[in-house]
């Protein structure tokens, strides 16, 4: 697998894949790949000529207590998974690569990012509108795959293309799970042997949910207050938020009529995790 360090040495890879007409997809990730990934690079594989994924622990989408210093890193692994998985080149960028010294200008978006994670997360998606267009402009891919598992950044990503006329298509990747339904995350290894047990909390507090959906409840008040009382029995379990909303704005509900998000974050011990679902 081929690591490429520098923006000049991909905009020469992708020109040269342009000039013999190959299709290019673009996996963008933070690296520690899982099964999750390995699903979009896959799907890119299966639709593109070629596939770079790119592995960049972006700090401007970090809060500054949050984990960007112990976010897993282990570019030789991934590596490795990437290849299995059919991915052409990784683009792994020092920070000093992305964000020169004098760098100044960012992709902020308003209402989208304001709900949902980004209560809790206010400079979350300003940092990851800002890398994934510099990362749009430096491969320029005919398409770009991103999971449905941060439904939220997924949302916020189709808008700023469609506001911002990128000319790329954004496929939208389903939810990769472990066997007990856990959705897979890179963080899921900060999770000790009991936390990991309680974990299981967030998919099945939202089967409840969906659940009473599917039975006709069309309160989405009723349903917030099910699926908050069962994580509440998980006693490792501190709620973020639980909330139902609109597939074009992400704004709360009260009724639940068409396509509506159901989204939860979820503290086990000190590891914040998100999990949802459409309906
Ligand atoms: P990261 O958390 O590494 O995730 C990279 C991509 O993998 C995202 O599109 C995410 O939704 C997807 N993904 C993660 N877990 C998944 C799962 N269990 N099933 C399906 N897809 C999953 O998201 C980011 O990185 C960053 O914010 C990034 C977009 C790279 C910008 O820095």
């Amino acid at each position: 697998m081929r690591i490429v360090k520098t923006i000049a040495e991909i905009r020469d890879i992708v020109g040269t894949w342009r000039k013999s007409g190959l299709s290019v997809g673009l996996v963008p990730t933070m690296g520690y790949l899982h099964e999750g990934h390995q699903s979009l690079i896959e799907k890119a594989d299966a639709q593109n000529d070629k596939v770079i994924v790119s592995v960049f622990v972006n700090p401007m989408q970090f809060g500054e207590n949050e984990d960007f210093d112990s976010y897993p890193r282990d570019i030789e692994r991934d590596s490795a998974v990437c290849q299995k998985s059919g991915g052409d080149v990784i683009f792994n960028p020092e920070i000093s690569e992305m964000y020169g010294e004098y760098f100044s200008s960012f992709v902020n978006m308003t209402t989208l990012p304001e709900g949902l994670c980004g209560k809790s997360r206010p400079v979350h998606f300003k940092g990851v509108c800002t890398v994934v267009s510099k990362l749009f402009n430096i491969v320029c891919p005919d398409r770009a795959y991103f999971g449905q598992k941060d439904a939220q950044q997924l949302a916020i990503i189709k808008r700023m293309v469609s506001d911002l006329n990128f000319n790329i298509e954004i496929i939208g990747c389903p939810i990769i799970r472990e066997e007990d339904g856990l959705a897979k995350s890179s963080r899921n290894t900060y999770l000790d042997e009991e936390e990991r047990k309680a974990a299981v909390v967030l998919s099945r507090s939202l089967s409840i949910g969906r659940e009473i959906i599917e039975n006709g409840e069309k309160d989405a008040e009723k349903v917030i207050h099910a699926i908050k009382e069962e994580i509440l029995k998980e006693k490792l379990a501190k709620i973020d938020y639980v909330e139902i909303v609109d597939m074009d704005m992400l704004r709360p509900v009260k009724e639940i009529n068409g396509s509506v998000l159901t989204a939860v974050a979820v503290y086990i011990g000190g590891t914040r995790l998100i999990d949802n679902f459409i309906i």
